[in-house]
């Protein structure tokens, strides 16, 4: 087992993520010797409750804990104010308090709604990251960002509220879908792009996803790493937290132009990824060939690189509601070149020029 350590200045808190393999045995020790008597409550959705939920739930209360079980339905339609009122009066009705923990037990739509019950409830109860899935693992799990999502737009009413530990087991992404794990390489592989040119050759080398696969653990270490230092560099999302955003600001508008149900999160970022570069090449901001070598790599895990849609422009409405927008500029995240990336500034009326319009529909 690895352990990374967190640390947040402005709370002076650290925390732990353990990856490694079969480590739930370790969330149960941690649970016993801290929470023996007290009451566990686990936010999953359907699908990882039907395949793991009845082991976690036995787990717990073999560490000697009151334990309840809180199931959604699966998918980003779940991040909603619905839901989450569900969730606050389960715990009310199991008397919950803040000597007990929530366990976000899931992917990153579970770890961010109970992440933000957490944060919430009785103005803030402890929990812990368990992530099931590859994105979840590298990405949302660590650097306590909660969120849901509004009609209007995606993760506008959230906080930044830190787990008290993570345990990343590997051995949950054995059942992942094949869909999920290349979703999940979308953000590995943005990892490279912003910050580590020798994990984005690494990944190139790779034959393919099954080979990858093999040396996850280490992948996933590699990712926690950097979003660690990330995070400790700028805990509020200030400045060098935006370039975890890359592909972000397309990629979001892209998941809420199809209503969140044609793309995952991790599709719709490679598009973005792929389409800003592609652009910023062109302009002379990015060095050359940067724009290719990312389009190979995206499509040798499985991922769009292009984004689909007829006309381009509609997606610039989309993304005048982003909460990452203020007043009338915008900051995007360019690549200098593979591994290193910058943020620039962007009016409304610049965003048309980061998008490649050629291809789309003609308007009469
Ligand atoms: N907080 C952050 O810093 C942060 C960062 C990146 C993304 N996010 C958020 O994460 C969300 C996307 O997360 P996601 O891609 O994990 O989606 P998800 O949570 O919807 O999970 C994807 C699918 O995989 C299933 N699943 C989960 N674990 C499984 C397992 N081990 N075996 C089989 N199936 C499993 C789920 O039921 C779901 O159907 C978005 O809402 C995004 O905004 C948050």
């Amino acid at each position: 087992m690895v352990t990374i350590e967190v640390s947040i200045k402005s709370s002076s808190k650290k925390y732990n993520i353990q990856i490694g393999k079969n480590i739930r045995q370790e969330l149960y020790k941690y649970l016993s010797e801290r929470y023996r008597g007290k009451k566990a409550v686990i936010v999953t959705d359907d699908n990882v409750n039907k395949l793991y939920g009845a082991s976690l739930y036995r787990g717990i209360v073999e560490a000697g804990m009151k334990c309840r079980l809180i199931s959604f339905s699966p998918g980003e339609k779940s991040k909603s104010l619905q839901v989450l009122s569900g969730i606050y009066e389960d715990l009310a009705g199991f008397n919950a308090d803040r000597g007990d923990i929530i366990i976000a037990f899931g992917g990153g739509v579970a770890g961010d709604l109970a992440g933000f019950a957490a944060a919430t409830y009785l103005r803030g109860i402890s929990y812990i990251q368990l992530p099931t899935t590859l994105l979840a693992q590298v990405d949302s799990s660590v650097g306590g960002k909660t969120a849901i999502d509004l009609s209007s737009g995606k993760n506008l009413v959230g906080s930044f509220y830190h787990p008290e530990i993570v345990f990343i087991d590997t051995l949950f992404l054995n059942t992942l879908e094949d869909r999920y794990l290349r979703d999940g390489m979308a953000e590995v592989i943005k990892y490279g792009c912003i910050k580590d040119k020798s994990l984005f050759d690494r990944l190139s080398d790779y034959e393919n996803l099954q080979q990858c696969i093999a040396d996850m653990d280490e992948l996933v270490c590699t990712c926690c790493s950097i979003k660690r230092a990330v995070v400790e560099a700028d805990e509020l999302d200030r400045g060098e937290r935006m370039l975890l955003n890359f592909g972000h600001t397309f990629g979001h508008a892209v998941e809420q132009y199809y209503n969140y149900e044609k793309y995952t999160h991790g599709e719709a970022v490679a598009m973005g990824m792929a389409e800003i570069t592609k652009r910023s090449e062109e302009m002379g901001l990015t060095e050359r060939g940067t724009a290719k070598a990312l389009a190979d790599i995206l499509k040798k895990y499985g991922l769009p690189y292009e984004i689909p849609v007829a006309n381009k422009k509609d997606l610039i409405n989309v993304m005048r509601r982003d909460k990452k927008f203020s007043g009338d500029s915008i900051r995007l995240v360019l690549l200098n070149k593979l591994g290193t990336a910058f943020i620039m500034k962007a009016k409304s009326e610049e965003l048309e020029s980061f998008l490649d319009t050629t291809g789309d529909a003609r308007e009469d």
